[in-house]
């Protein structure tokens, strides 16, 4: 796959040894934005909990966890996480992604989203959901290119240094 820049990168699946590299990704990526819901020095994940969140991810078809690689390196994550698998509410998984800055504006998160567009088409998921700031305008511009439209707003979602911020509910109806 190649990037806006002409750089290749793969997608792949995370697997159970991915799990340390997924932590240290993760945890940089809370320093590089105040847009995700965890703030930096929160994340208190152990290597041994995060293999087995993995292997949780591999076990459930409602959910799949990806990783983009650029000579090596994670640059990006995007996971489809199925809140909740009766049979009222299985039809429904949520997307979160996470970017590197210096790899923004390249196509990274469009290319991350076809991949689980692709994959929720092909386990029978009917909607992914989430949550963005909406002041968040890349991302809101990324959801809409894929589709997503805008379901509402969830006020005073989130306190980010003193200032009460909302969000935006984001869906994704997949083609029956
Ligand atoms: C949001 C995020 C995942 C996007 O990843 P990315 O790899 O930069 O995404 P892409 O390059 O595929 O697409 C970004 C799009 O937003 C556009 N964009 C960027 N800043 C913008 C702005 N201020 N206003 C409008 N559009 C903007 C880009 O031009 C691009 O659109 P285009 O392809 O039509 O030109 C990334 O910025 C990120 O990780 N941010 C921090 C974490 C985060 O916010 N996660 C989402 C939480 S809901």
């Amino acid at each position: 796959m190649r990037l806006k820049n002409g750089e290749i990168v793969t997608i792949k699946t995370t697997q159970v040894n991915d799990a340390q590299a997924l932590l240290d990704f993760f945890n940089a990526s809370l320093y590089e934005s105040d847009s995700l819901t965890t703030a930096p020095g929160e994340l208190n994940l152990t290597l041994e909990m995060e293999e087995r969140l993995v292997q949780g991810w591999i076990d459930n078809k409602n959910c799949n966890n990806l990783i983009c690689l650029h000579e090596g390196e994670i640059i990006g994550i995007c996971g489809l996480h199925g809140k909740d698998n009766r049979k009222r509410l299985g039809h429904i998984t949520n997307l979160g992604i996470t970017v590197s800055k210096s790899y923004w504006g390249l196509g990274v998160g469009y290319l991350l989203i076809q991949e689980q567009i692709n994959y929720a088409k092909r386990v029978g998921l009917k909607k992914l959901d989430l949550e963005v700031r909406t002041d968040n305008l890349g991302a809101v511009h990324l959801y809409k290119k894929c589709g997503f439209e805008i379901e509402g707003t969830h006020k005073m979602a989130a306190l980010i240094d003193g200032e009460y911020k909302d969000n935006y509910f984001m869906g994704l109806i997949i083609d029956l």
